[in-house]
């Protein structure tokens, strides 16, 4: 087995390479004046059980480097292809909303078929109930869960952990129940990517208290931004968003940390500032 570092997730690579003493690689990759790709395996892969790990964030490029390296290890020999995909893009892109859209995931899946194996953590899996209704290969869906809920029973006393929304009970819940608490779900309804509205339940004591918000992805921030500001009219002890998946478009953190956000933690399936929380043992066990 080699650990292949494609350009969005070296560090990670490396350091699971380094746990499961295999070799790593860095994949070589170039661009042309005119933005094509150059990709090269400055090594021999023929033979070998190919592991390469890249994230899917800022995902054009991302993708697409992570296509022609799958493809061009399979052109070159190589016995089996492992994507590691600590961050799988498109996956919200479950369904046609509206008559006419493109369904994006099933076309990522398509993407990646010369491939064997997918390891991922936290996909977003709403309608989808299994990873093989976009990926027709193996899949491995793996959790962060845990490793964020002993993070929360480290570092927080005294708290209350909420999900955002209905889709992120998988999380909040989860976690919550990893540590013997009780979570709170909130209703979500989204008008726009950047515009969405959020329901606080009555009845609900937060005054004092350390509030958790959980969630698998931290976008735009606007899911997380409405529910800080809304607490905050709740007199809470302090409020701490946490994430499995970081992406921070737009300045989200900057945004999430003015509205009222204490701290705000990530793992870091996606290389960020916020990375507290680390998912390379996860990786290590799935692949040994
Ligand atoms: C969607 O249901 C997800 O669980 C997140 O709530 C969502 O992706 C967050 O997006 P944003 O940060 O752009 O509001």
């Amino acid at each position: 087995m080699i650990i292949i570092g494609c350009t969005k997730s070296r560090g990670l690579a490396k350091s699971i390479a380094k746990k499961l003493k295999v070799s790593y690689f860095a994949l070589d990759v170039k661009h042309f004046p005119d933005g094509e790709f150059y990709l090269r395996y400055p090594f021999p892969v023929k033979g070998r059980h190919v592991v390469l790990v890249q994230t899917l964030h800022e995902p054009h490029l991302s993708l697409l480097e992570l296509v022609f390296a799958a493809h061009t290890a399979k052109d070159l020999g190589a016995k089996k292809v492992t994507l590691v995909i600590p961050y799988l893009a498109y996956m919200r892109q479950d369904k046609r909303f509206r008559q006419g859209e493109c369904l994006s995931s099933k076309i990522v899946g398509r993407l990646f078929k010369v491939a064997d194996e997918l390891i991922t953590i936290d996909p977003h899996l709403h309608r989808y109930k299994r990873l093989n209704e976009a990926f027709k290969m193996k899949t491995k869906k793996l959790t962060a869960n845990s490793l964020l809920a002993n993070y929360i029973k480290k570092h927080f006393k005294k708290d209350l952990i909420v999900g955002p929304d209905i889709e992120s009970y998988q999380w909040a819940e989860g976690i919550a129940k990893l540590i013997g608490r009780s979570a709170v779900m909130l209703r979500k309804r989204r008008y726009t990517s950047r515009k969405v509205r959020v329901k606080f339940k009555k009845g609900v004591i937060v005054r004092g208290k350390n509030v958790v918000l959980v969630d698998d992805i931290i976008s735009t921030g606007h899911t997380m931004i409405e529910v800080v500001k809304q607490i905050k009219k709740m007199k809470p002890k302090a409020i701490y968003c946490l994430c499995v998946h970081g992406v921070f478009a737009e300045n989200a953190h900057e945004k999430l940390k003015k509205a009222g956000a204490k701290k705000v933690i990530s793992t870091n399936t996606i290389p960020h500032k916020t990375n507290r929380v680390d998912v390379s043992g996860l990786i290590v066990n799935a692949l040994k």
